[in-house]
């Protein structure tokens, strides 16, 4: 390599960095978003948006009570939680192939609209549902592996409503989206916690910890598992 290659491609190279650093600092996560950037979600009007929440409604069913088990439901869900996802989707701090697509091209306004409409309703109850003693890890969490209680943070009724309020409904989850979204955290893919306590805690336990969480957690909100769907329709490919 001579004199000049060699100046060339240091130059190159110092480009090359200075621009990677630049753009992943731009990129990089904003875990919670401060209490100013929720004030819009008070003028959220759920009349509003309504040709794009016929989107939403076919996957997250009209009053956001999804009848596919991995769908997550929006009914009963925290607004400040459904608006920071929805946040969170359009920066692409959250993957989620097509509410992704769906939610870059959304305003903050529509944003707020779509987060009154879908969380207005309560997720209903089921008949007959038999709520099993809560697992270990729910009210004491492992000292051994670093996990904290679920508790702490996801209250003793898996609402968190009255406690913090950007901590999402847990109780009533979809049993495969919760365990779809934990396996989620535990390897990485969202990364979207603040402080990443969930990826923490996902990555401690084990996958059929998860799901004796998820059978839990569905049981807690008095719901029961969903039928198997035909899992060929054409989105499936993109939602993870
Ligand atoms: C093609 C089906 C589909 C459409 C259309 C869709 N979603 Fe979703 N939505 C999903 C799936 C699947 C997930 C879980 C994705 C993941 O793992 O991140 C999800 C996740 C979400 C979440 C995160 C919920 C949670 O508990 O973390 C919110 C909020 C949401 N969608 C809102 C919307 C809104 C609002 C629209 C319309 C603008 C919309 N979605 C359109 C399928 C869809
Ligand atoms: C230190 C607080 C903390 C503890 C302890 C905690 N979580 Fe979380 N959890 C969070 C936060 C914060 C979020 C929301 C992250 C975000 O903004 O995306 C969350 C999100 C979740 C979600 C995703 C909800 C959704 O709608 O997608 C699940 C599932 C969950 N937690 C389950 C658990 C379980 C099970 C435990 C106990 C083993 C637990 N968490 C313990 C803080 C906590």
């Amino acid at each position: 390599m001579n004199r000049f290659t060699l100046i060339a491609s240091t130059i190159v190279f110092a480009a090359l960095f200075w621009f990677t650093s630049a753009t992943s600092a731009d990129l990089a996560p904003q875990k919670a978003l401060a209490p100013e950037q929720f004030e819009i979600l008070e003028n959220g009007d759920p009349e509003q948006s309504a040709k794009i929440a016929r989107k939403c409604a076919k996957c997250h069913g009209k009053d956001g009570i999804s009848d596919d088990d991995e769908v997550p439901h929006l009914a009963g869900q925290n607004p400040r939680y459904v608006f920071k996802q929805l946040w969170d989707y359009k920066h692409k701090y959250r993957n989620g192939g097509r509410v992704k697509r769906i939610a870059k091209k959304l305003g903050p306004q529509e944003i707020a609209n779509l987060t009154a409409r879908f969380c207005a309703s309560e997720l209903p109850t089921m008949e007959d549902v038999e709520i099993p003693a809560p697992p270990t890890l729910v009210e004491h969490g492992d000292a051994s592996r670093g996990v904290d209680a679920c508790v702490d943070c996801h209250q003793t009724d898996g609402t968190s409503k009255d406690g913090d309020p950007d901590l999402p409904l847990l109780a009533g989850m979809p049993y495969k989206y919760f365990v779809e979204t934990m396996l989620s955290f535990k390897d990485g893919l969202r990364y979207n916690d603040p402080d990443g306590v969930m990826g923490k805690i996902a990555n401690a336990i084990s996958e059929q910890e998860i799901e004796t969480l998820a059978e839990y957690y569905l049981a807690l909100g008095q719901r029961k598992r969903m039928p198997e769907e035909d899992w060929a329709e054409d989105w499936v490919t993109d939602v993870r």
